[in-house]
């Protein structure tokens, strides 16, 4: 009985102390940071000026690895941007089409009219450039992913040096909001003035990550803003309907008293 006790309880205690050796090589994600969203409130609306300093980030950082291939150009101009615009921007881009009377396919400069043109021709391609890794398109990541504008700002804020016994695997890089502590995407934004903003606002790292937040929140769900405004109204209708119908009980009601 004696020994039953004693290897019991070693076999406790070498648990336990497994449990504390283990804590710095987890490898299980932290919870998203939980910040504040402008289109998280119940009245919210979508940031322009920031989704706008957002879509340069995505352009000038993030297109040369994941594309966004459920965005047109011209939706562009739900969040400020003119027609002209639209075009100029699309017209930097390089559309196969085709295939021509010739039965050949050709480029042309993009139309508003086309969707976002990714960085690579194929998923081979995106592997081979990424040491195997696939970079997801982004058009729906904040939906695709549980709290996703809360964790794509925690995973882009929260590079770091891994812990001195975590096991690194070759071409990674640590991060603790990605499943696994280990990312193949190298840090994305690392430093204050990546980005020099048309608009004038300094990009600090911080500013520069709750752009491209607002924006992918943007492109995954552009009627947000409506479906907002429309639930406003209508609580304003019912509870209009509310009080007229109360009146109208009230009415009737004092003829029979
Ligand atoms: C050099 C190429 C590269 C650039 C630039 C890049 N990424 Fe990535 N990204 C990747 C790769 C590769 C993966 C896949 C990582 C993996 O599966 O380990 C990835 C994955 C992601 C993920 C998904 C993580 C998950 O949960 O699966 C998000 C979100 C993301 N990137 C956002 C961005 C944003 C936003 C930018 C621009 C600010 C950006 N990336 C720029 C290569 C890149």
């Amino acid at each position: 009985m004696k020994k039953l006790f004693l290897i019991l309880s070693l076999i406790s205690f070498s648990s336990f102390a497994n449990e504390a050796s283990q804590d710095a090589l987890t490898t299980s994600a932290l919870h998203p940071k939980q910040m504040k969203w402008e289109f998280d409130n119940p009245f919210g609306r979508f940031d322009r000026a920031s989704i706008q300093r957002g879509f340069q980030v995505y352009k000038e950082v993030c297109s040369a690895c994941h594309g966004l291939k459920l965005v047109s150009y011209r939706n562009l101009a739900e969040i400020g941007f003119s027609k002209e615009e639209v075009k100029q921007i699309a017209s930097e881009y390089s559309v196969t089409d085709g295939p021509n009377d010739d039965g050949e396919m050709f480029d042309r400069p993009g139309l508003p009219s086309d969707k976002f043109v990714g960085p690579y021709a194929n998923e081979q391609a995106a592997r081979s450039a990424n040491g195997g890794a696939l970079p997801p398109d982004l058009s729906l990541i904040v939906k695709a992913r549980h709290d996703g504008p809360n964790y794509v700002y925690s995973l882009l804020t929260s590079y770091a040096d891994a812990p001195d016994e975590f096991h690194m695997n070759e071409g990674k890089y640590y991060n603790p909001y990605f499943e696994g502590r280990q990312i193949s995407m190298p840090a994305p934004i690392s430093d204050d003035g990546q980005v020099e903003y048309k608009d004038g606002t300094y990009a600090t790292k911080e500013q520069v990550i709750i752009d491209i937040v607002n924006f992918l929140q943007w492109a995954a769900e552009p009627e947000t803003e409506h479906r907002k405004k429309m639930g406003v109204r209508t609580m304003i209708f019912l509870g209009a309907l509310f009080l007229i119908l109360i009146a109208a009980k009230k009415a009737v009601w004092k003829k029979i008293k």
